[in-house]
């Protein structure tokens, strides 16, 4: 597999249609990830009165709880390229009462906010979406005030990120190899490389910790679902697949999952790094 002929207007293109394709589900998922997410926002410590980005917030999970935080002086604009996650957020914010929660459709490596506009932005599960992901965090810098803060979670090396690489793995068997690599989820798993990315930017007070995602499945068809929830692009791949390859998938889930059951289904233990820096 190459790099070589990876055009990154296309793998956006393709992430969004996923991340529109699995919006509701994604939504419906999100408990999984709940003590995830709440470690995320423990770490922003945001403070009544602040205005918070939640990027590539796909339905605003993030966002409706920092609303929360912020209180009625604050403001939240929770912000994706994917609008069907939007919409979902929107209808979820409606029925919450969240009246003062703001959605923007955006790419991350271009935003549409002026200089300096957030005290602190949160970015869950993102940064890997993207193609030029030092583009993003200029841009992110540029949105920040001075002495603001970002706050963001990626997976671990792969090896420790069961959640996904069984799946993974499932895929490369059945699958043929695509031509052209994508960036893989996991490329900022190791705190080096990734401290490294957010010094570049030019964030200062730059601090990684670990987390541990722990996750229970009653059967592997509930892991497949919940990974297909999760991973835009790989549904969308495999959601225009044939009927045949896509059970062959299942099955091959199935099997690889037999391995790991205990008696009262499958569990995984992922790991996830939470990184703080300051503009
Ligand atoms: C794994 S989801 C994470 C959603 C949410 N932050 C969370 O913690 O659950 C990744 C999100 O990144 C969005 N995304 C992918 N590429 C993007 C881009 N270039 N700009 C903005 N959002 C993007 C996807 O649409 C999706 O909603």
């Amino acid at each position: 597999m190459s790099t070589q002929g990876f055009d990154h207007r296309r793998f956006k293109a393709q992430e969004r249609a996923g991340f529109n394709r699995i919006a509701e589900h994604y939504d419906k998922g999100a408990d999984l990830r709940a003590d995830l997410q709440r470690a995320l926002l423990d770490e922003a410590a945001l403070q009544p009165g602040e205005h918070v980005l939640d990027l590539a917030s796909g339905p605003g999970l993030l966002a409706r709880d920092a609303t929360l935080r912020v209180g009625e002086r604050g403001q939240v604009v929770a912000s994706d390229i994917a609008e069907a996650m939007l919409q979902v957020g929107l209808r979820r914010a409606a029925e919450d009462g969240l009246a003062g929660l703001l959605f923007a459709a955006a790419d991350a490596e271009q935003l549409p906010f002026a200089e300096a506009r957030f005290d602190a932005v949160l970015l869950g599960l993102g940064l890997f979406m993207f193609p030029h992901p030092e583009r993003a965090l200029a841009e992110v810098r540029r949105v920040l005030r001075p002495g603001g803060r970002l706050v963001l979670s990626v997976w671990g090396p792969r090896e420790s990120v069961p959640l996904i690489s069984h799946a993974q793995d499932c895929i490369a068997r059945v699958l043929p190899q695509p031509r052209v690599q994508r960036p893989s989820v996991f490329r900022f798993g190791d705190a080096g490389p990734l401290e490294l990315l957010l010094r570049q930017a030019g964030f200062g007070e730059v601090g990684i910790g670990d987390y541990r995602l722990h996750c229970h499945f009653h059967d592997h068809e509930a892991y497949w679902q919940a990974f297909l929830s999760l991973a835009g692009g790989a549904a969308e791949a495999i959601g225009r697949l044939d009927p045949e390859l896509r059970a062959k998938l299942a099955d091959e889930v199935g099997r690889e999952l037999a391995a790991c059951r205990s008696a009262n289904g499958f569990h995984t233990d992922s790991l996830v790094l939470i990184a703080s820096a300051r503009r």
